[in-house]
């Protein structure tokens, strides 16, 4: 598939599109269970960013899933390819000097870290929404735990399909503890430490 294609380099760098906004770029990757809270967090994330005139994109489940992976199903494949399609609009994003943060259940470790191998170290951030699957059920915003536990959705993640919790995340949130608006400062204090803010 790759055959008789060259990649082009071009004159305008990663480096120079960060200086011109005036921070630096990354992939903030939130993992967790359906219902861990990623959404609401990312969501809040990116709203504290824009106040501080930052420039971020939220890559979110759902939506990805209404467009670009829309030929995508919820079987082990079908969510390799669709980790391994955001991990590379997620580089593009980087590249292009965004604050770029995705929300996807993102079950699969090893799926996980072949994004963050396609990123320069440092500029992959794994933020594990971690919430317990009892926590998660009760909450039910979509109804789905519900649906999936009457059998009316297969391959459901924590019920019938696997989800391999981060072993070293960058951030680990306890959404379960923490607010909403303190996990979004613990995520803004680590990335001013490691200079993506300034
Ligand atoms: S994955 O595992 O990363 O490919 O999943 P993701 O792209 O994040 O999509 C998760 C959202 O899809 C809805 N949904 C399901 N989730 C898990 N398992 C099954 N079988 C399923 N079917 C539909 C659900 O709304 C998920 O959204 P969140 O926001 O995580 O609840």
């Amino acid at each position: 598939m790759t055959n008789n294609l060259t990649w082009h380099s071009h004159t305008v760098t990663p480096q120079q599109r960060s200086q011109l906004k005036g921070h630096g770029s990354a992939l903030v990757w939130f993992t967790g269970l359906s219902g861990s809270g990623k959404s609401t967090l990312a969501n809040a994330l990116e709203r504290r960013l824009l106040d501080l005139k930052v420039h971020s994109f939220l890559l979110d489940g759902d939506n990805v899933r209404l467009g670009l992976n829309g030929d995508l199903g919820f079987g082990d494949e079908d969510r390799v390819e669709n980790i391994r399609r955001i991990g590379e609009v997620g580089k593009l994003f980087v590249a292009s000097g965004t604050l770029c943060l995705s929300a996807f259940i993102s079950p699969f470790r090893e799926d996980r870290d072949r994004v963050r191998a396609v990123l320069a170290p440092g500029q992959f951030i794994e933020v594990f929404v971690d919430a317990p699957l009892a926590v998660c059920e009760q909450r039910d915003p979509k109804g789905l735990y519900r649906r999936a536990r009457a059998g009316e959705i297969a391959h459901f993640t924590g019920i019938d399909s696997d989800y391999e919790a981060p072993e070293r995340p960058e951030i680990h949130i306890r959404s379960d503890q923490l607010d909403t608006g303190e996990a979004v400062e613990k995520i803004i204090a680590y990335l001013r430490r490691h200079g993506v803010l300034r």
